[in-house]
């Protein structure tokens, strides 16, 4: 099974990026993290800080897995491109966020994405990615 795992802009700084919130951790250890947990299954793994970028990202790379986990970091809050994206996605996409949004500054209650996503995980920091992994592999993910 290929899973595309993709974060957007501002992820590529986690490690030094609000500790309190998103923990010591860089993206490459997180990334690492899901590769080693996860032996056997093909994790193509794609950040950027662009939201068209991820969506040519998207429209290429989709068509090639069987799923897609997604953290779109602020674009979450107001990116509809990025949402358009997801709606003609021909595989499921998980939304996931290290933080609970819903426990954060207002603006972040709001996911625009979510509603074309399959499910959301949000505050289980790194393990809110292999969660979203666990049910691609045991089949919830419809
Ligand atoms: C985030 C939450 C977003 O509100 C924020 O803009 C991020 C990270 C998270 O993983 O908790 O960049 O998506």
């Amino acid at each position: 099974m290929k899973l595309l795992i993709i974060n957007g802009p501002n992820l590529n700084q986690l490690g030094k990026r609000d500790p309190a919130i998103y923990g010591n951790e860089t993206l490459d250890q997180i990334n690492q993290f899901l590769q080693e947990s996860n032996p056997g299954l093909d994790l193509e793994f794609y950040q950027s800080n662009h939201e068209g970028a991820i969506i040519d990202f998207l429209q290429e790379k989709a068509s090639t897995c069987q799923g897609i986990v997604i953290n779109p970091g602020a674009l979450t809050h107001y990116s509809f491109s990025l949402r358009d994206a997801i709606e003609v996605c021909p595989v499921p996409v998980i939304e996931v966020h290290l933080s609970n949004i819903y426990k954060r500054e207002s603006f972040r209650h709001t996911s625009i994405t979510a509603p074309e996503s399959k499910g959301i995980i949000s505050g289980f920091g790194k393990y809110g990615y292999q969660m979203a992994i666990e049910a691609f592999k045991n089949n919830r993910v419809g």
